[in-house]
């Protein structure tokens, strides 16, 4: 995505330490909501801190690590194992909103930070796999 003259939003909002602080703030959530915490089949959520940060810096323009260890993202297949409805998805945004508020905004800027959240809306909306009561 970037040339020479055209940074990366990876780039533009501080790279690896800006991914790592939203997405340590984004599990610090998760590791308290009653609703998403037994999804997550591993007692550390470590590791899938780790497996979404990758995600989310090579989906901006950083480094592509995350297609290096875990081969094409697939993201709808992935999630298949978990029972996803509108209730899930909207705790998941729930946690990444305030991930998102939690970075400073000089650091990412009101508009870049909407692009996020733009972005978020639409990825957990495609995750959805399981209708309201089924
Ligand atoms: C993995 C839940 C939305 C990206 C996972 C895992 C769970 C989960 C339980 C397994 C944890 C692990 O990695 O061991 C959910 C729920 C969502 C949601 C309930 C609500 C809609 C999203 C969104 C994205 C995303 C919107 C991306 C924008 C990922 C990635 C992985 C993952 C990259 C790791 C896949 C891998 O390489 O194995 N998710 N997720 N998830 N999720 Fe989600």
């Amino acid at each position: 995505m970037s040339t020479p003259d055209q940074q990366s939003f990876y780039d533009a909002v501080g790279g690896a330490d800006t991914f790592a602080d939203l997405i340590h703030r984004f599990y610090q959530e998760v590791a308290h909501d009653e609703l998403l915490r037994p999804l997550y089949p591993e007692e550390d959520l470590g590791p899938a801190e780790v497996r979404l940060r990758m995600f989310f810096e090579q989906y901006w323009g950083g480094p592509r690590t995350y297609s290096e260890q875990r081969g094409h993202p697939r993201l709808r297949m992935r999630h298949v194992p978990f029972r996803i409805t509108e209730l899930e998805r909207d705790a998941w945004l729930r946690c990444m909103d305030v991930a998102i508020a939690s970075i400073d905004d000089a650091r990412m800027s009101p508009d870049r930070k909407q692009q996020l959240r733009t972005y978020c809306e639409m990825a957990a909306q495609m995750l959805v796999n399981t209708p309201m009561g089924g």
